[in-house]
């Protein structure tokens, strides 16, 4: 009999959880809801942004909000422009929420740590103000130095089309490495080296969706993806290492007192001062880390997608070389002036980063205390999804979505919250003036040199194919594109 009503209790314990679980939050019952299985079915099925975006769109744009049940628990997508501006601006009401509690135990969490981007607070403050400062003078001649050996190894490949993607990937490897590390990957040339593939298995274990639909899977050891994750860590700890012994006495001090630090030498003096280090040895990993993702991989999807775009609107094509042409005569690359006089281009890089975002979902967010809106309340610690890519292909913020129309941002009247390509707030994007340089230097370059094109078999050529964006970013599938050498 005891042991019937001990086996009743348990059961009647479980029931009870699973209903607290699963129950809506009171506030949220109107909320429209999104279909969690069609959700989880979609990232099993690795569908990008793009198509989670086309199935959830109708329910979502009505009201600007939408919630679903995901990792045992009630979340809300938020696209509607008032929200996003509040959390946007009010970071301290609407911290992020560190991969550690919303995937304990995970491989992610214990990849990333904690780090500029994800955290939250004074935290947050002391690790941007430990990386802000190599940003305010960027090492340009790096920038066009790459570009113009980018050219060369391009040079070299005699088949047609090229596989554009990756060598977006390399050339913006290769900038950030030397700009922020002061360590040259060499990946343009040497495409298959040890930092490279490392780093691309580790974020292919990082973003394997089943460990996002059954977190519960993170407690089960993990001895391969542990292992490649250890030999990245020690990629990143050689390279810190080579950079401090590389350094004589005083270098250090002396470089940042004159402004000519990167970011590496910045994170390094922060972990020197032996009575108050500011940062600690596996912090300044962590950055290293989360650069690597936020420093590269988003800037080679953005110029791979752009090309893309070029390659299939001739006339806009046309028109960035004119300007081009018109802006820097005879000078290969832009001065710094001259990157604010390319005002068509600059459109055209705003309307490739609307279109395709490579962050397509800001870091998910939760409000400190219960949020009013409309006719619903958003009790506090609800889990708030931003979608870049929704707010971005939303009708409501946007004429014609999906169409390529570089000139919407000429005179800017957009609502400034429609458009979040580099985010915004006090945790916008600190690399967004890295990126823009980058990005124009690069198509300075190729525009000049060669008329891109679509080959007409592409799997892209009705739409292009996004891949899932699991491990961070959003970019295309591979995509060859004919380049040919201009005449005139
Ligand atoms: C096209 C290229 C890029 C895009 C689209 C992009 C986009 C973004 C977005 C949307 C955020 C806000 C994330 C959030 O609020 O959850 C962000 C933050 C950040 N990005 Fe970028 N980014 C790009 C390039 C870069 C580069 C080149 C670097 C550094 C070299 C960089 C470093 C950072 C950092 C450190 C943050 C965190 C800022 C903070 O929270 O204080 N990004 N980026």
């Amino acid at each position: 009999m005891n042991f019937l009503i001990i086996i009743l209790s348990l059961i009647s314990f479980i029931v009870y959880k699973i209903y607290q679980k699963l129950r809506v939050p009171k506030g949220l019952e109107n909320v429209p809801t999104i279909s969690s299985t069609g959700f989880i079915i979609e990232l099993l099925n690795k569908a990008g942004p793009d198509k989670r975006w086309e199935k959830m769109k109708d329910l979502v744009e009505k009201e600007g909000i939408g919630k679903f049940w995901f990792n045992g628990e009630w979340m809300v997508m938020i696209t509607d422009l008032g929200l996003v501006k509040d959390i946007i601006t009010k970071s301290d009401l609407y911290p992020k929420i560190p991969l550690e509690e919303s995937f304990p135990g995970s491989l992610i969490a214990q990849y990333y740590g904690t780090n500029v981007v994800m955290s939250n607070g004074d935290v947050w403050r002391r690790h941007r103000r430990i990386t802000n400062p190599s940003f305010r003078s960027l090492p340009v001649h790096v920038f066009v130095e790459s570009v113009m050996k980018l050219l060369d190894v391009m040079e070299k490949v005699d088949n047609e089309p090229i596989e554009i993607k990756n060598f977006m990937h390399s050339l913006t490897l290769d900038v950030l490495g030397r700009a922020a590390f002061g360590f040259d990957f060499n990946n343009l040339e040497d495409p298959k080296n040890v930092y490279v593939t490392t780093y691309n298995e580790v974020l292919k274990e990082l973003g394997n969706p089943l460990y996002f639909v059954i977190p519960f899977l993170s407690y089960l050891p993990r001895p391969e993806a542990l292992k490649k994750m250890t030999k990245l860590n020690n990629l990143y700890d050689g390279l810190v290492e080579k950079k401090r012994q590389s350094m004589k006495s005083g270098e250090l001090d002396e470089k940042i007192n004159n402004n000519s630090a990167d970011l590496l030498e910045h994170m390094i003096s922060a972990c020197n001062d032996p009575e108050n280090p500011t940062l600690t040895n596996d912090e300044l990993r962590y950055n290293l880390a989360i650069f690597m993702l936020a420093g590269h991989d988003t800037t080679a999807n953005s110029l791979t997608t752009i090309l893309y775009l070029l390659a299939i609107h001739k006339d806009a094509q046309k028109k960035v070389r004119d300007e081009i042409l018109r802006v820097l005569g005879d000078n290969l690359m832009p001065s710094m002036e001259q990157h604010k006089e390319l005002k068509y281009m600059n459109m055209v890089i705003n309307e490739n980063l609307r279109l395709y975002p490579p962050i397509a979902q800001l870091s998910v967010r939760k409000n400190v205390q219960d949020v009013k809106f409309d006719d619903h309340i958003i009790p506090a610690q609800t889990p708030l999804f931003l979608s870049v890519y929704g707010i971005h292909h939303s009708s409501k913020n946007w004429e014609n979505p999906e169409e390529f129309i570089p000139e919407r941002f000429e005179n800017e009247k957009h609502d400034h919250f429609a458009w979040l390509g580099f985010g915004g707030g006090s945790r916008a994007c600190l690399g967004n003036n890295f990126s823009l340089i980058e990005q124009r230097i690069t198509l300075c370059a190729l525009l000049r040199k060669y008329e891109v094109s679509l080959p007409a078999d592409s799997i892209h050529k009705d739409k292009l194919q996004i891949e899932p964006d699991n491990s961070g970013t959003m970019g295309p599938y591979p995509i060859p594109l004919i380049f040919k050498r201009r005449t005139e």
